[in-house]
């Protein structure tokens, strides 16, 4: 409070641009929730991100009421960063995102952790309060650095999962370790920089170890988890140069980082600590993980298909991590539109943990300019799915598989499903009886009501879509 009022009493200008860039954070992020406002909400945030960032660089002044200098480090930085993040952001792939995300995330908290780093030296003797929020800054900053860098690693294929015997005694000894030294460097039980330094040799390798046994394909769940990390860190930046925006960011994308893992994890119904500890994950998915075939299942032609979906009245597509890894939007979205010309009903029924982030289908299928309104939130697909002739499933797997209903013994057992068997019809589309995510038979595949259209699923559409216009 004393700060806001110090703030106002000298640099008024300064405070408005911080209030402008608060507010546009919070409406951005409100925005950001909902599809049709997420673009709009983040060019919001974005402007007051811009304002922020200028404000601080022309209108900041420190006690002896100099201001900033080093225009041409400070531009260059921004100039390099804009242009390297708009091509990156321009060039990634859908099925690349949560990468880009992580080394964006991890690069945040390498930016915490530099201004820990830079505080710690630049004030030889700080009062206790800052030191601690020093440490606590460089300690969460780092493990986000390098944490994030390992997941952008894994994400890639540059870095295979390992699971290091003893690994959760090691990490526990590390994090013991970090808070015996925090104690020690922050209570004054030690002069010198070498505890200070270790604490952060030691932040770096609990975030890399932390990660390392994670399955790849948890990854989402884990960078949410590490965003969070970084936006505690940069919050604690906003309390180092009692900076008001700073701290408002840091501690918005501290807590949405927060609710969105603990979404993540409610959806797939794991615990956090499940998730990273790793019941099941990329380690037993996979090809490698094919499950054995559960009894006989039945095929269906590209023909009968399309003739099934022409007589048709309501017709649902699941779309699921296949969709996306075929890169098959467009052509699904060309589906509807044949099937449509046909007076057939078209809806989407859209699981929250499909694909491989949160939001996963909704982003892909926006980018095919599919009608917002088409797509259906799991509970109101379920309600909907008794209505339905046919249902195709493109790609999707776990996220339809009954034993999460049926099977206690499934190690998804509980996790709420799209409930396809509620239709008449239920086509699956994928390229083999493998497995998805969870490294688990599916026994839906081998049900009377299932027939297996397989192939890659943008060949199949495109084959679909030729087929619907002959019929
Ligand atoms: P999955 O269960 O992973 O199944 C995807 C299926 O797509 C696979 O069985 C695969 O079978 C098929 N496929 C792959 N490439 C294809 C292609 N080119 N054409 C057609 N099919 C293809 O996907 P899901 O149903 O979307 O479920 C998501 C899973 O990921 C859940 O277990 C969820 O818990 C987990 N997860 C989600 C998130 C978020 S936030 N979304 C985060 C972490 C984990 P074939 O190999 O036989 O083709």
């Amino acid at each position: 409070m004393e700060q806001f009022q110090e703030l106002l009493n000298t640099n008024p200008l300064l405070l408005l641009a911080y209030l402008i860039g608060s507010v546009t954070f919070i409406m951005g992020l409100k925005m950001l929730s909902h599809p049709e406002t997420a673009r709009k909400g983040n060019l919001i945030a974005a402007f007051g991100m811009t304002v922020s960032i200028f404000a601080t660089i022309f209108l900041y002044k420190a006690h002896n009421g100099e201001g900033l200098h080093n225009y041409i480090w400070i531009f260059a930085a921004l100039v390099i960063g804009t242009v390297v993040g708009t091509m990156a952001a321009k060039k990634v792939q859908m099925t690349a995102m949560p990468e880009m995300v992580s080394l964006f995330n991890g690069m945040g908290g390498a930016c915490a952790m530099l201004i820990s780093l830079i505080e710690y030296r630049n004030d030889a003797a700080p009062p206790m309060g800052k030191l601690l929020i020093i440490v606590l800054g460089m300690i969460i900053g780092t493990i986000s650095f390098a944490g994030s860098i390992v997941a952008w690693g894994k994400l890639n294929g540059r870095v295979k999962d390992k699971t290091i015997p003893g690994g959760q005694i090691i990490n526990f000894l590390i994090f013991g370790g970090i808070i015996a030294l925090s104690i020690m460097v922050v209570g004054g039980f030690t002069t010198g920089p070498a505890l200070f330094y270790g604490i952060l040799a030691l932040a770096a390798m609990y975030g890399i170890l932390f990660v390392m046994p994670i399955g790849g394909a948890d990854m989402p769940v884990v960078i949410s988890l590490l965003n969070s990390f970084t936006g505690v860190a940069a919050a604690f930046g906003g309390f180092l140069y009692n900076n008001p925006v700073m701290l408002t960011g840091g501690i918005l994308v501290g807590s949405a980082g927060t609710i969105l893992t603990i979404l993540m994890c409610k959806a797939m119904n794991r615990s956090l600590k499940n998730v990273l500890i790793g019941s099941f994950g990329a380690a037993k998915a996979g090809p490698a993980g094919a499950a054995k075939e559960a009894g006989n299942y039945k095929e269906i032609s590209l023909n009968d298909t399309a003739v099934l979906m022409a007589y048709a009245q309501k017709v649902m597509i699941i779309p699921g991590y296949g969709l996306a890894v075929a890169q098959a939007q467009h052509t699904c979205h060309e589906l509807e539109k044949v099937l449509n010309e046909k007076g057939v009903e078209v809806s989407y029924g859209i699981h929250p943990v499909a694909g491989r982030m949160p939001g996963h289908m909704n982003v892909l299928l926006a980018e095919a300019d599919v009608p917002y309104e088409k797509l259906l939130e799991m509970e109101d697909a379920n309600d909907q799915m008794g209505g339905t002739n046919v249902v195709l499933i493109l790609g999707a797997n776990d996220v339809v598989n009954p034993a999460a209903k049926d099977d206690p013994s499934s190690p998804i057992y509980g996790m709420p499903i799209l409930e396809v068997e509620k239709a008449e019809h239920v086509i699956v589309n994928k390229r083999s009886m493998k497995p998805g995510y969870a490294g688990i038979e599916n026994e839906l595949f081998f049900r009377p009501k299932t027939s297996m259209l397989f192939g890659d699923a943008k060949k199949v559409l495109q084959n679909l879509v030729s087929e619907l216009k002959n019929v």
